[in-house]
């Protein structure tokens, strides 16, 4: 099959979260499985600078907005998965992150930015496209910045229905991201002012990319069964839990797999000493080399609690916020934070740090070596999430022997199984389920897995449970193509 994966971020390109690690690893496992996929990307400075062997593809013009943009194709370092990148210095040359400034600020024209990667995917899923030697059968979106391709393909199908065009599968990662704009956006769009109606592209009076994905793709997924449910439900639809119903039996829910290479502590190139499910030992003189670096006293018996996070409501930190004085100085617990996102998240966490030097290092930014120092470092990985679409820290958190405590909800609930009586008996836990969200059940299952990282019979047998889990994406991505395959034979 011919796939073009249209995504904002792809790892090791560009990262803000795990979507750019899905699209680093997915169409590289696909790739392997034999077909032909390319990504496709905006040019944001790090993008172009850090693809291999690039050159000019195509120019594309009557693009809306703006006269025209180049595309250029390069290959994804490590994996050499071909990725074209959209070059428009107007768009997308901006310092700092993707999608805002260095304040966290989105850039007020993400409309025209994203409609515009929206736009020449779609030009380039058609018959007609300059590129007539590569058109997709299929063209992969990921979240909102990319809702309008199912959408523009909707359009051009209607306005020149003779020309053979590519399917769209449309695959959210996050319900909670939905690129609203004002209606204003519709004319610089070129978008026909009739879809702006309940039945197209009008959500609540504002213009939804992610409802144009949700409403015009030919085909529908998200990364985990539990959040395919979860989404159709008022608590976690933001709105749009109608829709999603009325699709319901169209959704398909694929967890995540991830890059068992990248993520290796038998390998990890950030990594002083390495360590596997049959020698853990290494993995106490990483603890150690962690808390050095991090400034905490050493001592073996205390467990290291460790968080990698964007710091906002959907993560639930403040949950942790609440019961860390009580886990530090009743239960003896060190914590590592990284993480950075709302200004109050960020100032609780590093007055925490203040208060106990020892016990609590707050490191407030975006640090590739840190995070996966403090996964293999940790004895505990924290994520009480109040809704998590799948998560990939947690599965990280299995690979290296850090058992996470997660809340069950979407993938978390997907991916861990509960410590109990039972499941330590046959040899499947794999680490801690808060039953309910709230403060009292992080206190509680967090209590739990300090008293059997105690225990050290229990806790390797937890640990090597989970490293020994078949995580990579080579069943998720044999599922994403049986999925490609039922749309295109729809
Ligand atoms: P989300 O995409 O919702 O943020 P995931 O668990 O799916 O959550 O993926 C988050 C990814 O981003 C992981 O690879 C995680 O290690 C990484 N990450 C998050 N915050 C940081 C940070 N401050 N520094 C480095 N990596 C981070
Ligand atoms: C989103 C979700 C996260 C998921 C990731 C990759 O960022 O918040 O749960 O793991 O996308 O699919």
């Amino acid at each position: 099959m011919r796939i073009l994966f249209v995504t904002p971020e792809a790892f090791p390109l560009i990262k803000t979260g795990g979507l750019a690690d899905v699209s680093g690893a997915l169409p590289a496992s696909m790739k392997r499985l034999g077909h032909d996929i390319r990504i496709l990307i905006p040019g944001y400075p790090t993008v172009l600078k850090k693809i291999i062997n690039s050159s000019f593809l195509c120019t594309l013009y009557n693009i809306p907005s703006i006269e025209a943009v180049n595309i250029l194709i390069g290959e994804m370092p490590d994996t050499g998965v071909p990725v074209m990148a959209i070059q428009s210095d107007l768009l997308y040359d901006r310092p700092s992150g993707p999608y805002g400034d260095e304040n966290g600020k989105d850039w007020d024209d993400n409309a025209i930015r994203f409609g515009i990667l929206s736009f020449v995917a779609a030009r380039l899923s058609r018959e007609d496209s300059p590129m007539k030697d590569w058109i997709p059968d299929l063209v992969h979106c990921n979240d909102w910045q990319t809702g309008l391709v199912p959408a523009y393909l909707h359009f051009m199908r209607h306005d020149h229905p003779k020309i053979k065009q590519a399917k769209s599968l449309f695959s959210i990662h996050n319900m909670a991201f939905q690129g609203c704009h004002t209606p204003q956006w519709l004319g610089p769009l070129n978008l026909p002012a009739k879809s702006f109606q309940i039945e197209g592209l009008e959500y609540y009076g504002q213009l939804s990319f992610l409802k144009a994905g949700i409403f015009y793709a030919d085909g529908l997924s998200t990364v985990s069964p539990t959040y395919s449910k979860e989404i159709q439900k008022k608590e976690y639809g933001f709105g749009l839990q109608e829709l999603l119903t009325k699709r319901g039996n169209e959704i398909h829910g694929i967890l995540n797999g991830f890059d068992t290479k990248e993520w290796n502590p038998a390998t990890d190139k950030y990594l002083e000493y390495h360590y596997n499910d049959k020698k853990i030992a290494g993995k106490a003189k990483v603890k150690n080399a962690l808390l050095a670096k991090l400034g905490l006293t050493i001592h073996a018996k205390t467990p290291l609690l460790g968080v990698i996070s964007r710091l906002t409501y959907q993560k639930g930190l403040d949950m942790l916020l609440e019961c860390a004085e009580t886990l530090i100085e009743h239960h003896h617990c060190q914590l590592a934070i990284l993480g950075s996102g709302e200004k109050s998240f960020e100032q609780s966490f590093q007055n925490l740090a203040k208060k106990f030097p020892e016990q609590v290092s707050t490191n407030i930014e975006y640090n590739e070596e840190l995070s996966h120092k403090i996964m293999a470092g940790s004895d505990i990985f924290i994520m009480p999430s109040r809704f998590e679409p799948c998560g990939l820290n947690q599965m990280y958190g299995l690979r290296y022997g850090t058992p996470p405590v997660v809340s069950n909800t979407g993938g978390l609930a997907d991916s861990i199984v509960d410590s109990n009586e039972v499941t330590i008996g046959n040899d499947t836990a794999t680490g801690f389920v808060m039953p309910e969200i709230n403060t009292y059940q992080l206190l509680a299952a967090t209590r739990r897995a300090i008293n059997s990282f105690h225990d050290e019979t229990t806790w390797k047998k937890i640990q090597t449970n989970g490293m020994r889990q078949n995580l990579d994406w080579s069943n998720s991505a044999q599922r994403y193509v049986e999925m490609y395959e039922e749309i295109l034979n729809k």
